[in-house]
């Protein structure tokens, strides 16, 4: 299949680009930090007039999977209306320009679209109420992409991995705080369903071959709380996992608010794809194989100087 994926130099779509190439045609957009890629790239701003129409005419994809966004919660309170643009807006437009063209989409969304206040696991059917400008102008792009395009997939993600400039993730900042000996902080008091990215590309690579549409809940089996998640990245890489200081987020200093238990159900996704879907406990093998494997150098090797 040939792919288009947003976001090529981000956490996801680099690791999703990597994963796919070779099973797929993969075409990667990206604005200036990669270069040396073994799939193909293409440059462009995506907040350009046009750029979707544009880039889907040049590029004559089967599917895109869209990952583009602004992802820092930070960010987006600093700056509603960019954010607005980039998370809300564009997929709108994104979906409509692929239902023109009959080209399938996956569209990236977020667990934090929910409040945390639940006590249970999310399904798909319940409310959100987004707490913060980031969850806001995320869940605005999912329901500009279900109102543009019935086929989209809106898949509502959380993950780690390994990343281009390695400090994208939790788990990398987990792993490199402890690998200098520093000090840090584990949230206590905030759950969440982490998926490994290699298993969240598959996941999304079956989602695609089975012709799925509809909003799905696309993270890890298992609900682990941000310290305990870090202590587990510290013991699987004997790592002092002492240095982690076990606090509420509401003692963190953080400027955004941030939902307590984004605790999502994935049995809907795991009824149609007809398979168990991955926990933490694998995803943090997985991550720790990488490393030894040289991933995160490999990684960097693509980094535009
Ligand atoms: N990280 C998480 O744990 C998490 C959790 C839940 C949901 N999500 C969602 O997952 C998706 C991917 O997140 P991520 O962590 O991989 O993000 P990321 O690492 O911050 O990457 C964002 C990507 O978007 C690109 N981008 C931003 N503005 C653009 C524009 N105007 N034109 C073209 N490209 C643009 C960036 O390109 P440049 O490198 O050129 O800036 C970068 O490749 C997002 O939709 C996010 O909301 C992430």
């Amino acid at each position: 299949m040939k792919i288009l994926v947003t976001g090529a130099s981000g956490l996801l779509g680099l690791n999703l680009c990597l994963s796919m190439e070779g099973a797929h045609q993969i075409i990667g957009v990206y604005r200036n930090k990669l270069e040396g890629t073994p799939f193909e790239l293409v440059k462009a701003d995506l907040l350009e007039d046009s750029a979707c129409s544009r880039l889907l005419d040049q590029v004559l994809p089967e599917a895109v999977i869209h990952t583009a966004a602004d992802a820092n919660i930070d960010s987006c309170e600093a700056d509603p209306e960019g954010a607005r643009r980039l998370n809300a807006d564009l997929p709108g437009v994104l979906a409509e320009a692929c239902r023109q063209r009959g080209v399938r989409l996956i569209h990236i969304s977020t667990d934090a679209v929910f409040d945390g206040s639940k006590g249970e696991a999310y399904l798909e059917g319940d409310v959100p109420n987004p707490l913060g400008v980031y969850a806001q102008t995320k869940l605005e792009g999912e329901q500009a992409v279900q109102a543009a395009n019935g086929d989209a997939v809106v898949a509502r993600v959380n993950f780690f991995g390994w990343s281009l400039s390695g400090e994208r993730s939790l788990s990398e900042h987990f792993f490199y705080t402890l690998n200098k000996r520093e000090k840090c902080f584990g949230f206590t008091d905030v759950t969440f369903c982490p998926m490994h990215v290699l298993d969240l590309a598959s996941t999304l690579m079956r989602m695609l071959e089975s012709g799925l549409s509809g909003l799905y809940h696309v993270v890890g089996s298992e609900a682990i709380t941000k310290y305990d998640f870090g202590v587990r990245i510290a013991n699987k890489f004997g790592l002092d996992a002492s240095l982690i200081s076990p606090i509420s987020v509401e003692e963190s200093g953080l400027r955004a608010k941030r939902s307590h238990i984004l605790w999502l159900s994935v049995h809907k996704l795991s009824a149609a794809l007809k398979a168990d879907i991955p926990g933490v406990s694998t995803g943090i093998e997985q991550f720790y194989t990488q490393y030894q494997q040289g991933y995160p150098q490999k990684l960097r090797s693509y980094q535009q100087e």
